[in-house]
């Protein structure tokens, strides 16, 4: 049998909810996997599951008392939860998630949690009305923003009796997630990543501009998890709404020629370049210092000029870089998308239909057609942006380690 997690430790965090059997499977999925499981629990996980089910089935002490208990006194086993690979909580209640987000500290669960250095993945589960509560939902935010990964609940029948959002997903996609997470880990580091993400901002007057529907949420995606993947990473964006990644470098600027700068001074001291921005192709020819009046005239003529192609100025520039660019197509997109990965002598091309509704810009979820320099076309099915940040980084390792 193979075992895939051989060597691997993970911190499994177990709260108070009737989901907690599902945490059971869970470790022993785990164990099977080959991978070392340290379990702690809270004193209401106690009421669902005992400490012993954990410690028969992962041959570890279980962390679930901070005073006293014969698992609490053994420091070691507490210390090798501390440097464990990776730490998932599974059932994650209201409460904990709370604890979390605020820094608390009173039961094993959110000491170790505190404690913990590495990788943290939360699986909520709970009733649908509180998983809609805001304070819930503003304490998940805090904790993405800390880099924390969100494996959101399912939709089905709750323990209250309810039908809706709120079920701990099921135990093989929490291992699927830990199992990307621990494989993936640090296979970036040592590599400077270097992403471009948003709209660019043309100014035409000091209260008007030019900009497109670009959200970023592409390019801070693969910011995201280029980062969590061990690569020191830039993001060089235009304006978003978005929270900068955890641990990123992030450089802001508005019109194309800034961030074209941006791009070419970084470019010498990045291994991948990419061009996820949206970047405009055409200014005002001119920046009015005051307020444009309409002055009663029927119309108004707006004279534009082409921006800098920064992905053609990079092609003059680059060394050994994966430059990797984005199409966004609404017709031909994979012979479109071809003949723009050529003109720009890029490594690798992401095309998306752009006519398509309810994906693309604006959305948390894509899809996308890949193309390399090899003519080789991968299409992706529908995934979240972020789930196509890991699949491109892959396929960007896999040049990497070609070359
Ligand atoms: N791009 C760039 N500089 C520009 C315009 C685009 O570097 N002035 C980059 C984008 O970041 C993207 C890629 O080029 O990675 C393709 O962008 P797209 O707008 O689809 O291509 P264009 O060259 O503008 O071609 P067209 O608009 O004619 O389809």
């Amino acid at each position: 049998m193979s075992h895939p997690l051989a060597e691997k430790k993970v911190v499994l965090g177990v709260s108070g909810g009737i989901a907690a059997y599902k945490a059971v499977e869970l470790s022993r999925l785990l164990v099977k996997e080959g991978a070392q499981v340290y379990v702690v629990m809270t004193e209401n996980a106690k009421q669902f599951i005992t400490p012993l089910t954990f410690e028969a089935l992962t041959g570890h002490p279980v962390y679930h008392e901070i005073f006293g208990g014969e698992a609490s006194a053994s420091m070691e086993h507490i210390r090798a939860a501390e440097n464990a690979d990776l730490m998932i909580v599974a059932p994650a209640t209201a409460n904990s998630i709370g604890k979390m987000a605020h820094g608390l500290a009173d039961d094993p669960l959110s000491t170790l949690f505190s404690a913990f250095a590495g990788p943290v993945l939360i699986a909520p589960a709970m009733n649908d009305k509180m998983w809609s509560n805001a304070a819930v939902q503003e304490n998940l935010r805090t904790l993405k923003k800390r880099g924390v990964e969100i494996i959101d609940p399912e939709a089905g029948d709750l323990a209250c009796g309810t039908v809706g959002l709120g079920r701990l997903a099921e135990p093989e996609r929490l291992l699927t997630v830990v199992r990307k997470g621990l494989l993936r880990q640090s296979d970036l580091s040592g590599l400077r990543i270097l992403v471009t993400a948003g709209p660019t901002r043309e100014p035409l007057d000091p209260v008007r501009f030019i900009t497109n529907r670009s959200s970023g949420k592409m390019g801070y995606a693969l910011a995201r998890q280029a980062r969590s993947r061990g690569a020191e990473v830039t993001l060089i964006s235009g304006p978003t709404h978005l929270d900068p990644p955890f641990g990123v470098t992030l450089l802001n600027c508005q019109r194309t020629g800034e961030m074209a700068q941006l791009v070419l001074d970084h470019l010498p001291r990045c291994d991948v370049l990419i061009m996820t921005a949206a970047v405009g192709d055409f200014a005002p020819e001119s920046v009015q210092k005051e307020k444009i009046k309409k002055n009663g005239e029927k119309s108004f003529m707006l004279k534009l000029h082409p921006t800098q192609d920064i992905l053609k100025e990079v092609a003059q520039q680059k060394s050994n870089q994966v430059i990797v660019g984005f199409a966004a197509e609404s017709e031909n997109i994979v012979q479109s998308a071809t003949e723009k990965l050529q003109r720009k002598q890029l490594d690798l091309i992401v095309a998306n239909d752009i006519s398509a509704p309810g994906i693309g810009f604006q959305s948390d979820n894509n899809q996308v057609v890949l193309i390399d320099r090899n003519a080789q076309v991968e299409s992706l099915p529908l995934l979240s942006k972020t789930e196509i940040a890991d699949i491109l980084l892959d396929r960007i390792l896999g040049q990497l380690n070609e070359r």
